[in-house]
């Protein structure tokens, strides 16, 4: 079974989903690891409360980018970590990880790429006036949400809907999408830029 190492920096609802997903054997793999750059982060404690381990480290300890991520990836290797998911994990990946992980690490992001890229995604539609939105799976590489789209599902934004409505709906989504798309992934060995849906 594959093993998966889940990066967040907040929440970690989407975590939470995946642990029940492998939990269920609906995701097919298993989650062997969190990486959390942010030592106040919620998720840290739900991986807790499920048993996952934890590397959590504060980037400011560290002289670059480049530094912590050769901790991380030490720690990836003493996990035997096949598969990289960024699940709110508010950094651009560096070329430490990319090069080790090449067509290996994944992002969700709230928005139907290429549109609102970045931060506050969910906030940038609104403010737009599109009328729908909706949830990127995708490769990453450098860039800030630009890697190959994997998969897309949309979502309507009604003429009442508040920022919180319409996280609630994204949230929904994500909880059962980014699993259902992992599960296929890993089923088709990972290769790159292979459109599921
Ligand atoms: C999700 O909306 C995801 O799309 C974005 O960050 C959010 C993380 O939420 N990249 P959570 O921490 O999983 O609750």
């Amino acid at each position: 079974m594959k093993r998966l190492a889940v990066f967040a920096s907040g929440t970690g609802s989407n975590f939470q989903a995946l642990v029940g997903a492998a939990a269920s054997n609906d995701l097919q793999a298993e989650i062997a690891l969190l990486v959390c750059d942010n030592l106040n982060a919620p998720v840290l404690e739900k991986a807790k409360q499920v048993g996952v381990p934890v590397f959590a480290f504060n980037p400011k300890e560290f002289d670059s980018k480049a530094e912590f991520e050769v901790s991380i990836l030490e720690q990836l290797q003493f996990y035997n970590i096949d598969l990289i998911v960024l699940a709110g994990y508010m950094r651009l990946v560096g070329t430490t990880l990319l090069e080790a992980y090449p067509n290996k690490i994944i992002n969700i992001h709230p928005s139907l790429l290429p549109s609102f890229p970045g931060k506050d995604a969910i906030g940038q539609a609104i403010r737009s006036g599109v009328k729908i939105t909706g949830v990127t799976i995708h490769y990453v590489d450098q860039g800030m949400d630009t890697g190959p789209i994997i998969a897309q599902k949309a979502i309507a934004i009604e003429k009442d809907d508040t920022l919180s409505d319409v996280e609630a709906k994204i949230h929904q989504v994500e909880h059962s999408f980014y699993p259902e798309i992992i599960g296929k992934l890993v089923n088709r060995r990972f290769e790159s830029e292979t459109s599921v849906n």
